[in-house]
C-alpha cells in the first residue's frame, strides 16, 4: 500500500537518527479541515530562475517576500519558521507511519524523496508569490552542474542583512570556495582545495554520474521503493545521495554540533539557501525526464504514486497532495530556465 500522510494530532518528538531525542519542537498546528489539492488556474508558467544570474530587482523581491514570511508570527503554518521545521517534521520521525503506530516515517533514502521535496518547494513558492501579492513568483535554483554555479549563490552570502543571509553556514566553504559535488567530510574536511579546472572537471564527471551513466534505471535515479508499514529504506537514488547530500554538508557549519543548519535535516530548511538547493535537486528530476534512453519515465507502481502528504497552502490551508499530482510541473504552473549541460558531454 502507498505511504500515507500523517496524522498531524500524533506529531511528538524530533529525534536525530542515532534516536536522541531534539530539543526542538517541529509539529505543526493541527486544522479541522483537510482540502484535496486542486491546482489552482494560472495564466503564466512561472519560470524558476538561475541564482547566479538574477538582476538586483530579482534578489529585491526575494528578500521583500522572505522578509514578510520571516515577519510572520510564529504560530503561522507559513511563517519562516514554521515552513522550516515542516522538513524536520517529515524527516527526524516526529510522525509515525498513519495506521503504523511505532513505524516511522521518512522522506529521505528512497522514491518519496523527490516527490516530497517537489511539493515542500511549491508550497514555500506560492506562499511567498502571495506575500507580495505576485503569483508569477518563482524562487531561484542553485545551478551547481554548471561551472558558473559552482559556488554559494552571492544573493545567499554578500549581505549579512539580508532575509536571505543565513549565519549558521560553514566559514570555509564561502564564496569564492569552489564546491566539491563529491565532498565527503571525512576525507576532505580541512584538505587544501583542488586547482579550479581540475576541480570543475571532476564536478562535471560526477553530475555525468549522477545522471547518466549511474542513473539509467528508475530504481537508481528515484531510489528504493517504500510502502505502509516498512521500516525507513536506505536506499537513496543516484542524485540525492550525491550531489545532494555533499552539499548540504558542505554549506552547514562544521562548528556546530550537528552541522547546523544545512548539514542536519531538522535544521537545514531553517537556511534560504536550503530551497535554492532543492530547486535544483529537483530540476534534475525534470531533465532526466528528457534525456535519450528507455525508461526515463516516472515510476507507475500505484503505491508510489497514490503516496500522499500534507502541506499548508498559501491560505493556510491544510491539504493533502498526492505524488501523482507533481509529476509535470506545468500542471503546478511552473519550469526552469534553460541553460546547457555541460556534464552531458563528460564521459569519464
Ligand atoms: Cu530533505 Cu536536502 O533534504
Amino acid at each position: 500500500d502507498p505511504i500515507a500522510a500523517p496524522d498531524l494530532t500524533k506529531c511528538g518528538n524530533a529525534e536525530l537518527s542515532d534516536g536522541t531525542v531534539l530539543p526542538v519542537d517541529c509539529c505543526p498546528p493541527t486544522a479541522l479541515e483537510i482540502i484535496d489539492f486542486k491546482p489552482p488556474p494560472f495564466t503564466k508558467l512561472r519560470v524558476r530562475p538561475v541564482a547566479h544570474k538574477v538582476d538586483k530587482e530579482y534578489i529585491a523581491k526575494y528578500n521583500k517576500a522572505l522578509s514578510l514570511m520571516k515577519a510572520l508570527p510564529d504560530t503561522d503554518p507559513r511563517s519562516f519558521s514554521q515552513q522550516a521545521d515542516v522538513h524536520c517534521a517529515y524527516c527526524n520521525s516526529a510522525y509515525d507511519q498513519t495506521g503504523y503506530p511505532g513505524v516511522e516515517l521518512q522522506v529521505h533514502n528512497s522514491w518519496l524523496f523527490y516527490p516530497f521535496h517537489r511539493w515542500y518547494l511549491y508550497f514555500y513558492e506560492r506562499i511567498l508569490g502571495k506575500l507580495i501579492g505576485d503569483p508569477t513568483f518563482a524562487i531561484p535554483f542553485w545551478n551547481w552542474d554548471h561551472p558558473d554555479g559552482m559556488k554559494m549563490p552571492s544573493m545567499f552570502t554578500s549581505d549579512t542583512s539580508s532575509a536571505l543571509y543565513d549565519v549558521n553556514r560553514s566559514p570555509s566553504h564561502q564564496p569564492p570556495y569552489v564546491i566539491d559535488l563529491d565532498y565527503s567530510p571525512s576525507q576532505d574536511a580541512g584538505k587544501p582545495a583542488k586547482p579550479y579546472k581540475q576541480q570543475v572537471d571532476e564536478n562535471l564527471t560526477t553530475m555525468y554520474k549522477q545522471m547518466v551513466s549511474g542513473a539509467n534505471t528508475q530504481s537508481l535515479f528515484f531510489g528504493g521503493d517504500y510502502r505502509a508499514g516498512e521500516p525507513p529504506e536506505n536506499s537513496p537514488g543516484s542524485v540525492e545521495s550525491r550531489p545532494h547530500i555533499p552539499l548540504h554538508i558542505i554549506c552547514g557549519n562544521e562548528n556546530n554540533k550537528n552541522g547546523e543548519d544545512m548539514g542536519n535535516f531538522y535544521s537545514a530548511g531553517r537556511d534560504p539557501l536550503f530551497y535554492c538547493h532543492h530547486g535544483n535537486v529537483d530540476r534534475m528530476w525534470s531533465l532526466w525526464k528528457q534525456l535519450p534512453g528507455k525508461k526515463k519515465n516516472d515510476i507507475t507502481d500505484p503505491d508510489w504514486l497514490n503516496a500522499t502528504f500534507l502541506f499548508y497552502d498559501e491560505n493556510a490551508k491544510l491539504v493533502r497532495v498526492k505524488v501523482a499530482g507533481c509529476l509535470d510541473t506545468k500542471k503546478l504552473g511552473y519550469v526552469y530556465e534553460q541553460v546547457d549541460l555541460p556534464w552531458l558531454k563528460k564521459k569519464p
